[in-house]
């Protein structure tokens, strides 16, 4: 009996042990993996990875935009992010004169760089555990509001790490004004488009050129003309050797959402009933959306953005299901589980924990539930939420630009249906029960919202006001909405979460053999793995590195998706690569993405990916299909994230952007 005991114990800790390549480490701990990471080929040290006293490599990365990171590629601020995370400020700049999604830009001069308005960085200036600090009384506020007045452009958080065990502090400095330097055409940038997202092979050029610019103090300040290039403290060099099978490979970046630790409820909710539900809505949007696009080239680009996002978690959300099917983490979390009981039966401060835990997640299970199925379905109408802007003051022309009255009308006869038919028995809002009955059907009610919205055009949206149908229909589902339900996960809700912080230190006691890293909470972290293909299936090994000949091979004209840009086919046909044709399995060629084993999630795009001497190697911007329940339970067997090769990225900067100047301020290696 014991020793069964023992072997399960031996084989849970096996399965759940954080395997070699798992796990998102904070840069000012790293030294408890710093053994490990050299006995891979790391040949710096912890000091060059974090330090507050000189410049480390934490000081050449920067957290872009709302959920990205980015990294310092010359000692005169200029930075590289991925394509799809600059997005949003390339198509702020872009018009029909100036179509730099379409057709790339590139400034040729420092007086070129276009300013980005609402576009800010943030370095992180120092971490510091403050868990003792706030447990004997010190406010959280406090820490904060003296942090902030440490400098210029300062602000500052304090973070849960293991569910709130500890806490740290994260003192940023802001930087907001970031000018565009280049961008290449959708046609490398988002070559591929949604058809190859998430998928490998891959062969997109996910990767857009920004510059720090910061007052003459070097300091940060608003946009100005007179403004200098930001010198950062650091700034990767970049190495032009490219990498191979089995070399090292450092992530820095900041990782947005993993849920490592959730018990069997959690992934029970995740897997049978969250990602079905959101997958088959969505299903239901893109059909529409694909449909409308098809019809009409009009429809296609405006709705080509909306399409691009509805579309990226609805596919993760399918590979999640897959892969948490194909791992048994349900059931690998329920035997975990009870093993755990058994240990902890004999201790009093945690025998009752995972009833206590279950018991939260049936109290708040359904309500979160809902939800999520406001948020994906009427909280998804752009009509009814450009009334409610309009009622308030709001112009909606800008929204207006890219939205097409019939598309959204067949959407929200669709999700109000889906919304009526899905909700638990006695939850829908009274006020939109009588206007059902009213009207006689979802579909009629919604007809008559369409038919008689003064918001159906932009020359009479301004004279919405709260009377508007549209703007009723909002407010009926907006005052019923359980926002205080939005959190990041059903486990992050106070009432489960709570438990989590005593479970988490249960397991810690009890598990010695796991390897603990707290959960991605868009705050920086380190991982590390190595350069690797992986079995897709039975019989069919992927290799980790794609080449410009498999771009040429994609290409088709008649696919937006794949519609090679003609100077790239042209500098194929004369294989004219200059300095960066490589010999790739005996053919001359260029280099274009590879495959790594580093744990990333959703934050992780533009991240550095750097080689064991800190040179940058590319830029990380996506995973495999099949890797995405990495989220929950990572896999080192097939879990693999995807990074456009530096390589290509000087290419492209200089052979389709004619930008080499830019190298002149870059470190080439
Ligand atoms: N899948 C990547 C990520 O989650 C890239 C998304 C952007 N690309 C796209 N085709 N939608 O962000
Ligand atoms: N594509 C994701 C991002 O934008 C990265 C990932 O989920 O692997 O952050």
């Amino acid at each position: 009996m014991k020793r069964k005991v023992l072997l399960t114990l031996l084989l849970c800790s096996f399965i759940f042990t954080a395997s070699a390549d798992e796990g998102m480490w904070l840069p000012s701990l790293i030294s408890s993996r710093i053994k490990d990471m050299r006995s891979k080929g790391f040949r710096l040290t912890e000091k060059d990875i974090y330090d507050i006293n000189r410049a480390s490599l934490k000081d050449a990365v920067v957290l872009f935009g709302r959920g990205c990171t980015g990294e310092l590629i010359s000692p005169e601020g200029l930075l590289l992010t991925n394509h799809h995370c600059g997005y949003g400020a390339i198509q702020a700049l872009s018009s029909l004169e100036h179509d730099y999604l379409t057709y790339g830009f590139w400034a040729q001069s420092r007086q070129g760089e276009l300013p980005c308005e609402g576009l800010e960085v943030s370095f992180l200036v120092r971490m510091e555990d403050v868990t003792d600090r706030i447990a004997t009384g010190q406010s959280e506020k406090e820490i904060i509001a003296a942090a902030c007045k440490e400098g210029k452009g300062f602000y500052a958080q304090i973070e849960n790490m293991y569910y709130g065990n500890q806490k740290f502090l994260f003192v940023y400095r802001r930087f907001t004004d970031v000018r565009l330097v280049g961008t290449p055409p959708s046609a490398i940038g988002k070559f591929g488009g949604d058809t190859d997202n998430w998928i490998w092979p891959r062969h997109t050029g996910d990767f857009s050129v920004f510059r720090i610019y910061a007052g003459a103090d070097n300091e940060p300040a608003d946009y100005s003309p007179q403004n200098k290039p930001y010198r950062p403290k650091r700034h990767f060099p970049i190495s032009t050797k490219g990498v191979k099978e089995g070399d090292f490979t450092m992530i820095y970046g900041f990782p947005g959402n993993t849920q490592e630790y959730v018990i069997s409820d959690a992934v029970d909710y995740i897997y049978n009933i969250s990602d079905p539900m959101k997958i088959a809505l969505r299903t239901k949007r893109l059909d529409i959306i694909t449909k409308a696009q098809e019809s009409d080239p009009k429809i296609r680009i405006q709705y080509a953005a909306k399409h691009a996002s509805i579309a990226n978690a609805w596919k993760k959300w399918q590979g999640e299901v897959l892969g948490i099917k194909r791992l048994g983490t349900l059931e690998k979390k329920l035997r975990y589980e009870q093993e755990f009981a058994s240990w902890a039966a004999s201790r009093p401060e945690y025998c009752h924990l995972l009833d206590s835990m279950k018991a939260a997640y049936n109290r708040n299970r359904g309500p979160y539930y809902i939800g999520e199925l406001y948020a994906e379905t009427v909280m998804t109408l752009e009509l009814p939420k450009m009334a409610a802007m309009a009622a308030a003051g709001k112009s909606v022309v800008q929204l207006h630009k890219d939205f097409n009255l019939e598309v959204d009308r067949a959407l929200a006869k669709a999700m109000l249906a889906e919304f009526v038919r899905l909700m638990p028995e006695g939850k829908l809002p009274e006020a939109l029960e009588v206007k059902v009955a009213q009207f006689g059907s979802t579909d009629a009610y919604i007809d008559h919202i369409y038919n008689n919205s003064l918001c159906r055009e932009a020359a009479t949206a301004a004279q919405c006001d709260k009377s508007d149908p549209a703007a009723e229909f909002y407010a009926i589902v907006r005052k019923e909405y359980p926002s205080q339900y939005r959190v990041r996960n059903l486990s992050n809700l106070a009432e489960i979460q709570r438990w989590y912080r005593p479970y988490l230190k249960a397991l810690m006691e009890w598990d010695g053999k796991r390897s603990f890293y707290p959960d991605a909470n868009l705050t920086l972290r380190v991982a590390y793995g190595s350069v690797a293909g992986y079995e897709y299936a039975d019989g069919e090994w992927h290799v980790p590195q794609t080449t410009i000949d498999g771009i040429i091979a994609k290409d088709n004209p008649e696919i937006y998706d794949y519609n090679v840009p003609q100077r790239l086919r042209d500098i194929y046909q004369s294989k004219d690569y200059g300095r960066h044709g490589v010999m790739i399995d005996g053919r001359k060629s260029v280099p274009v993405c590879f495959l790594a084993t580093n744990h990333t999630t959703g934050g992780n795009s533009g991240s550095p990916i750097i080689n064991g001497r800190g040179e940058l190697i590319g830029i990380n911007f996506d995973r495999t299909w099949r890797s995405t329940m990495s989220d929950v339970e990572f896999d080192p067997t097939i879990c693999r994230n995807i990074s456009v090769d530096i390589r290509y990225v000087l290419f492209v900067i200089d052979r389709i952007g004619g930008a080499s100047y830019l190298f002149d301020e870059m470190t080439l290696k």
